[in-house]
């Protein structure tokens, strides 16, 4: 479904207002952007008449009443910033009819009528539950820096960390350059591979390890042992997959091909969360917000945002739920071939 333009406001628009309160939080791992995310769910809230309440917390916080009213004066200063300054959890409770129906008292009595959620798959299916059972209508916003989730072409918060990983593999070279050593850089991404790919296309990886492919070392080996131009070192980037420390594993495979060279790995981790969001994530998170408060004073429920080929669409939390973003493996094979 196409976005709504963002006609002049007029009068018209205010009639067919439904709602007056609505609250916004993150929930689940934070991401670069969700900021800028909150900041124009609270900008575009008020500038349509609306009251903005801060969940702080995410899931937890609906479950403690931790509720702050929100103001233009709230958000400034935060495009830039890292994190989120509602601060966000990944909430058991939440997760038990009991604890959504806690929730929703405590909603009722602040007299919110509807929410934006700002995170990932397990934010998409809390608000989905809670809709279904309490009637309170959520619009999500596909925060996470991992950009799995289907109904949008990007995440917030995926290009600052595609960003960061690829600014540490940098230096990982120069290090590897100087010892010739074969470096095995683990990545986040939970169980896609969508960070792993465009961080080593962008650092130009010798080698990239996906949950998505089975068949890389064989491959990897294959090429190297063929390879006529002998390198002193290189780079292979891997996908955290279930868990970290997954390069660990692949390294040690590697070794048994090639016992002669030196290998080292390097997991990148948290920095990967944090950092001040890159143009492409702030201007993501701005109007994804503001598109999905909009959608929301005008009745809809039960949509995630998300920009698809520079449009916007509105997908039902359902489909971002149950269907899988395929990762771009064109990437995967266009990296193999530039690595000879
Ligand atoms: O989902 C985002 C993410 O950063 C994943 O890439 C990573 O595997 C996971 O969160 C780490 O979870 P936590 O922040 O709970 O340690």
């Amino acid at each position: 479904m196409r976005g709504f333009l963002l006609i002049p406001i007029t009068e018209f628009w205010f009639d067919l207002q439904l709602m007056k309160r609505i609250g916004v939080f993150c929930s689940g791992g934070d991401s670069p952007g969700m900021n800028a995310c909150i900041r124009a769910v609270v900008r575009t809230g008020i500038a349509l008449d609306a009251e903005v309440i801060g969940i702080r917390n995410g899931y937890q916080g609906m479950l403690d009443g931790d509720f702050i009213r929100l103001n233009s004066g709230s958000v400034s200063n935060i495009i830039q910033v890292g994190g989120t300054i509602l601060k966000t959890s990944r909430c058991k409770d939440f997760l038990q009819k009991e604890g959504r129906a806690k929730a929703a008292k405590k909603l009722r009595e602040e007299g919110i009528e509807g929410l934006i959620c700002i995170g990932g798959d397990g934010t998409y299916t809390g608000a989905m539950l809670f809709e279904a059972e309490h009637g309170i209508p959520c619009i999500g916003c596909p925060g996470t820096i991992d950009n799995d989730l289907f109904g949008t072409d990007y995440t917030i918060g995926f290009h600052t960390a595609v960003n960061t990983a690829m600014e540490a593999i940098d230096r990982i070279r120069d290090t590897a350059e100087s010892h010739a050593r074969v470096f095995f850089i683990e990545v986040m991404g939970r169980h896609s591979g969508h960070l792993a790919l465009q961080a080593g296309l962008a650092s130009g990886a010798e080698g990239i390890f996906i949950p998505e492919k089975t068949n890389e070392m064989q491959l990897i080996v294959q090429r190297l042992k063929n390879r006529k131009r002998k390198k002193a070192f290189s780079i292979f980037i891997v996908a955290e997959g279930d868990e970290e420390g997954r390069a660990f594993e692949i390294a040690n495979e590697f070794q048994k091909s090639f016992p002669e060279t030196e290998t080292r790995v390097s997991v990148l981790g948290y920095i990967q969360r944090g950092g001040s969001p890159v143009p492409e994530d702030r201007i993501l998170a701005t109007r994804l917000g503001c598109e999905a408060v909009q959608f929301l004073l005008k009745g809809g429920k039960n949509m995630a945002a998300g920009i698809i080929g520079n449009q916007i669409q509105m997908t039902p939390l359902q489909e971002t739920i149950q269907k899988k973003k395929d990762v771009p493996l064109d990437i995967w094979a266009i990296n193999e071939l530039l690595s000879h």
